[in-house]
């Protein structure tokens, strides 16, 4: 029987030059709101590409639970046939969420929005994390909530009979808790504001006005704005293709970078510009990122990204404002600035505490035990870069967090010794073929071998 490497611990060894053309799996976030809008919509939703990991299953199986009719065609093609705003039905279970963060607030805020009650809960990461920063807003819009303990999941949330409008201003930078927020404000009777100080990631609004529902954002000052929906709009069915996930495309394009005479092709990734941090960093640090036919497919831009890698990667400061466009990438980032000459400064980096692990201390144990000079604070890490390949030669603890994982299995592949990580399972929540696609490219990832001396992170 062929073995899963995903289920239990791998190494990667340092190899050779990154060569090839790969397509990396479909955006996690535009995936799960297609299934969620698809769901709400009248008519026929068709979804190519979308991305298959365990986070956006655990979507489509509460939007199941909760009326949708959604089927998996044998041409890969997902069909979604909604029930309309307003019309999601009780679901008999309780939902089960896993890992994803994404799935729990956004369907907390469409149950907020609608006169039903649904029970969440999740694995032991998600248990773990805050939901009081949907709570708030939820219960000024009408829902009501009952959790254990510090509105941790297992979590029911009793949703409005008549959702209320609001205008709420985001306490942190949060995506989730907007789009949650609109979700709700489709099914309340009036116009719902949401003002954001710093922009985070718009999928929600681009898709909404995909289905046909008018979404107005208005400029306010400095970086602030205000984004204006009006209730009881109708979504229309529609088609809906999914870009490559450039968070995820994130550790192939590092990959290339740190190993010299690298040269990959990604075709097909999302590159809109409230994701696409990292990639402006990287460049700022030296690398040779090319973004080739840019164009816009389905309301969102995308491009074909090339990259080579010289292996001389600088290290320089992050500017904070870029943190939310880059929320997810900071422990790959880390893992490039490890191998990057000089210091590399990273700030304003309170949310990675709360992310599916406590991702700053999960990275810096990560950076100790392979070798790497660092300095960790409460919200920053600074990184002290050789240039030269980090020791390696350790176990990375990944905490059923996935791109810890993937991150440590990208640095192995230069370090002087391999980089083992004790769980590869969370990896199939948002990359279910990265090993795969990663040794296609020319990595050596796979099951450790018994030769190879670690020290125990
Ligand atoms: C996401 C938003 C971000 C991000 C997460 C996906 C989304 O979370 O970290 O992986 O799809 O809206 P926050 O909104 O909590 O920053």
């Amino acid at each position: 029987m062929k073995q899963d490497l995903y289920s239990r611990n791998l190494t990667s060894k340092r190899c050779k030059a990154l060569k090839g053309d790969a397509r990396i799996p479909g955006d996690k976030s535009i995936s799960h709101r297609s299934i969620m809008l698809g769901a709400l919509a009248v008519g026929e939703t068709i979804v190519s590409g979308l991305l298959e990991g365990e986070d956006v299953l655990h979507t489509a199986m509460a939007m199941r639970a909760m009326g949708a009719k959604i089927t998996h065609g044998d041409d890969g093609l997902w069909r979604i046939y909604g029930v309309g705003v307003g019309g999601l039905r009780e679901p008999d279970q309780v939902l089960e969420m896993g890992n994803s963060g994404t799935s729990t607030r956004l369907l907390m805020g469409l149950v907020g929005g609608h006169n039903i009650t649904a029970t969440f809960t999740g694995d032991a990461s998600l248990v773990k994390r805050p939901m009081k920063r949907i709570v708030t807003p939820l219960e000024m819009m009408g829902a009501t909530f009952l959790s254990r303990s510090g509105d941790r999941l297992p979590l029911t949330v009793k949703g409005a009979e008549n959702a209320l409008p609001i205008e709420y201003r985001l306490p942190v930078a949060s995506a989730q808790v907007k789009s949650a927020i609109m979700l709700a404000g489709l099914n309340a009777a009036g116009r719902t504001t949401v003002i954001e100080d710093h922009p985070t990631r718009d999928h929600t609004e681009n898709m909404l006005r995909h289905f046909g529902v008018e979404v107005e954002v208005e400029k306010l000052e400095g970086d602030a704005h205000a984004i204006h929906l009006l209730g009881h709009q109708e979504l229309q069915g529609c088609a809906v293709d999914v870009p490559s996930d450039p968070s995820s495309a994130a550790f192939a394009v590092v990959a290339a970078l740190i190993n010299e005479g690298s040269e990959i092709s990604l075709s097909r990734v999302g590159v809109n510009e409230t994701r696409i941090g990292l990639y402006t960093t990287l460049q700022e640090m030296g690398a040779d990122i090319e973004f080739k036919h840019k164009r816009i497919e389905a309301g969102e831009p995308v491009a074909d990204i090339i990259v080579k890698g010289t292996g001389s990667l600088r290290g320089i400061d992050v500017p904070e404002s870029r943190v939310p466009s880059m929320i997810d990438e900071f422990p790959i980032l880390a893992v490039a600035a490890a191998c990057a000459q000089g210091t590399t400064k990273m700030t304003g980096l309170k949310e990675l505490r709360v992310k599916e692990s406590d991702r700053l201390l999960m990275v810096a144990n990560g950076l100790k035990v392979c070798g790497v000079n660092f300095e960790m604070g409460e919200e920053s890490l600074i990184i002290h870069g050789t240039g030269k390949s980090p020791e390696g030669g350790a176990c990375v603890e990944t905490a059923l967090d996935h791109r810890i994982a993937m991150s440590f299995l990208i640095l192995g592949t230069v370090t002087q010794e391999p980089v083992s990580i004790d769980d590869a399972a969370p990896i199939k929540t948002s990359f279910p073929n990265f090993i795969e696609l990663m040794n296609d490219l020319g990595t050596e990832i796979g099951t450790p071998d018994d030769s190879d001396e670690l020290r125990l992170a």
